[in-house]
């Protein structure tokens, strides 16, 4: 079976299936990456033919074969300290406000996603540890979250490539991080802060329990995203969030454009979103 025996016609079908379920959409230009795929999955699951292979996945009520799918289309790039600026607003701006203005004693609940290979949230993890006072007098809570279960099978491992640890401080590689073979793996200390879960961000019963943040985290996502799906995972990200809770986007990421259901808010750092109604 070769990838030409993907039809332009077959693949429009998935191209809008695949978007239905993940708010991913691949456009024409995606084709050479989504029909390897596809071929991969069809030899795997012995599918003579594409419409074989559709139909054993729409109708796969167990949901593995869409998993096992979707672990092949996604992007995991990611890599600790990525948009550092961000974590500075976290630790400077958003964390102080939000203490200040909790009457009572809350856990403090940040939710990163998506997770990829949990990089983002175990660096902000190390950033409240070494870098935020108020940590030895608050709970915090760190929930991260992907669609793709090999990518988080990773993170929970926590085993890090060289490159991916690249802009950790060395002082944090020595206190956090022991050598393998092929780079690092994170201590327990860390390993025991983030809590890592499945969660798809366009499916309405996967994201309901999902309530009561302080801040969200929700970087590099959007933009493979259309505007439909980006305005469903900006009502879910309102629907999570306390009121006056915090979003942060991927740095060409725009709330602004996508809903009005935030304010817009400068800090010295960055340019994050706000839930209204303190
Ligand atoms: C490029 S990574 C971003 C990782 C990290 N937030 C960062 O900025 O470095 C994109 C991740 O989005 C995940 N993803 C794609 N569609 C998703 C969806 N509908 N729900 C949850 N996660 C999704 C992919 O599995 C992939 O790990």
């Amino acid at each position: 079976m070769t990838a030409a025996s993907i039809s332009q016609d077959d693949f429009l079908k998935f191209q809008e299936y695949f978007y239905r379920k993940t708010g991913i959409r691949f456009e024409d230009n995606k084709r050479y990456f989504v029909d390897k795929r596809l071929v991969e999955r069809m030899g795997h699951t012995g599918s003579a033919n594409f419409r074989e292979y559709f139909s054993k996945l729409r109708f796969d009520t167990d949901g593995v074969e869409m998993q096992a799918l979707v672990n092949l289309m996604t992007v995991n790039e990611t890599y600790f300290f990525r948009e550092q600026y961000q974590f500075d607003c976290l630790v400077n701006s958003i964390l102080p406000e939000i203490v200040a203005r909790k009457k009572d004693n809350r856990t403090i609940r940040i939710w990163a996603l998506p997770s990829s290979s949990g990089e983002e949230a175990y660096t902000i993890a190390l950033c409240l540890i070494e870098r935020w006072p108020g940590i030895a007098d608050h709970d915090v809570e760190i929930i991260s979250s992907d669609i793709d279960t090999n990518i988080l099978a990773l993170a929970k491992a926590g085993l890090y490539s060289a490159r991916s640890t690249m802009h950790v401080p060395e002082s944090y590689l020595r206190k956090y991080f022991r050598k393998t073979a092929n780079g690092f793996q994170i201590d327990d200390t860390l390993r025991g802060a983030v809590e890592f879960t499945r969660v798809n961000l366009q499916d309405p019963t996967d994201v309901r329990p999902y309530r009561h943040f302080d801040v969200i985290f929700c970087r590099n996502l959007l933009i493979y995203f259309d505007d439909v799906s980006r305005k469903q995972a900006a009502e879910t990200f309102y629907d999570a969030l306390r009121p006056g809770g915090f979003i942060l986007l991927g740095h060409s990421e725009s709330m602004s454009r996508i809903s009005s259901l935030f304010q817009v808010r400068k800090f010295d750092d960055a340019i994050v979103y706000q839930r209204p109604g303190v």
